[in-house]
């Protein structure tokens, strides 16, 4: 959106206004992705059960929705639940799926208000069938809004998206011959949206995932030693501001001329 958007909830003089002033408003991320790391380990740091970490992880993602809506972002993507999390203790899958109902219910009224799209990647139709409603409820009533796109990334698995996209295209009977990159990426989770400019990983490690495979082929990667639940606004800003100073090649060479052009122009006397 803009400066004064984000300005409007900044404490002045705090450093996420230094932050704030240093964002390019017209060279932004079209799409972040968000792979949420490290909620175990903030718990565990405190002597808590691994699910307050969770717990807590979800006033993180309430301030990275509101901040990337403010600021402009098309789409933004959180990577909830992967299809590896159901090895995880029944106890604790039982407590993300809560988290997430109950977090779609109160913040309802907020996506709303700030003209969010809401949407599930992944395989949802294999969630139990009270977490299915809940999203359809926050799919159905905000699906007339037109401001950022916000995906949540639940019983996902990057390979299951392939797979399933090539599963559709043959279901859609495209022709072999007629299947390329573009046409491909109609029948992915993703279909319509940009690619990710901009992949954040908290927690410091250094992995995918498994996450938008298909779709973080040139995507900037910045990850920060920050976990999940301690990740704010301010940490957006600082990632974003980093992804405006890289330089994207897309497997081309250094600045955007082409190495006819530099070859020319370095010939010149
Ligand atoms: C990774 O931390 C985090 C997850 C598997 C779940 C993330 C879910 C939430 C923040 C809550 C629900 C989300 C929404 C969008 C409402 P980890 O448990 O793997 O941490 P560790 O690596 O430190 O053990």
């Amino acid at each position: 959106m803009s400066l004064e958007q984000l300005l409007a909830v900044i404490p002045p003089g705090s450093p996420d206004e230094t932050l704030a002033r240093q964002v390019n408003f017209d060279q932004l991320p079209a799409h972040i992705a968000i792979i949420m790391d490290g909620n175990g380990r903030w718990a565990a740091q405190r002597h808590l059960p691994r699910v307050e970490g969770h717990r807590a992880g979800i006033d993180s993602v309430r301030d990275v929705v509101e901040t990337s809506a403010r600021l402009g972002i098309d789409v933004l993507t959180l990577y909830a639940f992967s299809v590896e999390n159901w090895k995880r203790p029944l106890a604790e899958v039982n407590t993300l799926m809560m988290l997430l109902k109950r977090y779609i219910r109160l913040e309802l009224a907020t996506l709303l208000t700030n003209n969010i799209q809401f949407r599930v990647i992944g395989r949802p139709e294999e969630l139990a069938p009270d977490v299915q409603d809940e999203l359809e409820i926050g799919i159905r009533k905000t699906a007339a809004n037109t401001g950022m796109q916000f995906n949540i990334a639940l019983n996902y698995g990057g390979r299951a998206e392939i797979v399933d996209a090539a599963r559709r295209a043959m279901a859609a009977g495209v022709n072999p011959d007629d299947l390329d990159e573009r046409r491909f990426g109609e029948f992915l989770y993703t279909a319509g949206q940009p690619d990710p400019d901009l992949l954040i990983r908290t927690s410091g490690e250094m992995r995918v995932s498994n996450f938008l495979l298909w779709q973080i082929a040139y995507s900037e990667i910045w990850v920060t030693e920050t976990l999940w639940p301690d990740f704010r606004r301010r940490d957006l800003l600082e990632a974003v501001v980093a992804y405006q100073k890289r330089e994207r090649r897309y497997g081309g060479i250094k600045s955007a001329k082409s190495a006819k052009t530099a070859t020319a122009a370095e010939s010149l006397p």
